[in-house]
C-alpha cells in the first residue's frame, strides 16, 4: 500500500496518477480506525478510480489538551485495516511539522453562525481547527469528493458550507452513522471506555429514538427536560448538550415548522469522554 508521510512525495504521486477523467475520493481522519470510517472508504472506492485516506490527529482542533494526550494512535493496526480493505488505498499520515511548517494555529473562519451552536458552545476554537485542516489537506490531495459521516453531522454541514462560501472544487458526501450491536455510535473515543461504559452508553442512543417519539407531540423544551433525568439517572453520566434543531440552519427549534427538518444533537460525558449522537426527527 502506498503510504506517504510528506506532502511533496504524495502531491508527485497523485499528479502521476491523474488522467483526464480519474477521479480521487478523499476520506480525512484522525486514525484508531473503525467501521465507521471503513464505511466512508468503501464508498469512496466504489465511486473513484484512485481514493486517498488521511491519518492526522489535527491539534488545532482539540480545545482540551486531556482529549488531545489520550486520543488513541494506532498507526500500525490502521494500516493493517487499510492494507486489508485495499492496498490500492494511498495513505497520507504527515506529522504536525508537514501541515503546520511550524506555525500551529487556526485560520479564523465565519460558517454563518453554524460554528456558534452546540459543539461550537462547548469546544471554543474547534471548528476553526476543523475548517483549517480540512481546507489544508484538500489544497493537498485536491480530491474530487470528499466522504464525511453524519456522526459529526456539525461538521457535515461546515464543511459544506467552507465549500461553497471558499468555491472549493470538490463534492462533499455525507455518509449515514456506523453503530455497535447496542447502537452506540462509533467513535474512536470508544475505545476509552470501560466494558461498563460502553454496555451503559447505549442509552444515547435509547435517548435520541425515544426523544424522537416525543417529538410527534411534545414541544422541544419538555422533551430536553425529559433528557437530562433519563440521562442523569446514571451517575457516571454527564449531559452537555441536548438540542433539537433544524438541520440545515441548526438553529434550535423552539416552535415546530412542518416544512422544516429536525435533528435531536447530544453530547454526553461519561469518565471524562465526549460522546456524540444525533438522529433525524422528521
Ligand atoms: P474522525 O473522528 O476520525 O472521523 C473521520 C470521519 O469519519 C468523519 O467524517 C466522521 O464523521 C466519520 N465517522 C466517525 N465515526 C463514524 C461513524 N460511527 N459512522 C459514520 N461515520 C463516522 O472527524 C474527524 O476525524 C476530524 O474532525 C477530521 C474531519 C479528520 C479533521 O481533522
Amino acid at each position: 500500500m502506498p503510504i506517504f508521510y510528506g506532502k511533496a512525495s504524495l502531491m508527485d504521486y497523485l499528479k502521476s496518477k491523474k488522467t483526464v477523467d480519474s477521479t480521487i475520493g478523499f476520506v480525512p481522519t484522525m486514525g484508531a480506525l473503525h467501521q465507521g470510517h471503513i464505511a466512508l472508504m468503501r464508498k469512496s472506492l466504489l465511486e473513484n478510480e484512485n481514493t486517498v485516506v488521511s491519518i492526522f490527529v489535527n491539534p488545532t482542533q482539540f480545545n482540551n489538551p486531556e482529549d488531545l494526550a489520550k486520543y488513541p494512535r494506532t498507526l500500525d493496526e490502521d494500516v493493517k485495516k487499510l492494507d486489508d480493505l485495499d492496498p490500492k488505498i494511498i495513505l497520507y499520515a504527515p506529522s504536525v511539522n508537514d501541515i503546520y511548517e511550524g506555525n500551529v494555529s487556526s485560520q479564523h473562519f465565519d460558517f454563518d453562525g453554524l460554528e456558534n451552536q452546540m459543539e461550537g458552545k462547548f469546544r471554543p476554537g474547534h471548528f476553526d481547527g476543523v475548517g483549517t485542516i480540512v481546507k489544508r489537506l484538500f489544497e493537498i490531495v485536491a480530491p474530487t469528493k470528499a466522504y464525511f459521516g453524519e456522526k459529526d453531522f456539525q461538521q457535515l454541514q461546515i464543511v459544506r458550507r467552507m465549500v461553497i462560501k471558499d468555491n472549493l472544487p470538490v463534492t462533499i458526501v455525507g455518509c449515514p452513522i456506523h453503530r455497535e450491536k447496542n447502537e452506540l455510535a462509533m467513535s474512536s473515543r470508544n475505545e476509552r471506555l470501560s466494558d461498563l461504559e460502553r454496555d451503559e452508553a447505549a442509552i444515547i442512543y435509547k435517548t435520541l429514538t425515544t426523544a424522537k417519539e416525543k417529538f410527534v407531540k411534545q414541544s422541544s423544551k419538555k422533551i430536553t427536560q425529559w433528557v437530562k433525568k433519563f440521562i442523569e439517572k446514571n451517575p457516571r453520566f454527564k449531559l452537555e448538550y441536548f438540542t433539537i434543531a433544524d438541520e440545515t440552519t441548526l438553529v434550535p427549534c423552539t416552535r415546530k415548522n412542518k416544512n422544516k427538518k429536525y435533528r435531536a444533537f447530544i453530547a454526553v460525558i461519561v469518565n471524562n469522554i465526549r460522546l456524540i449522537d444525533t438522529v433525524s426527527l422528521n
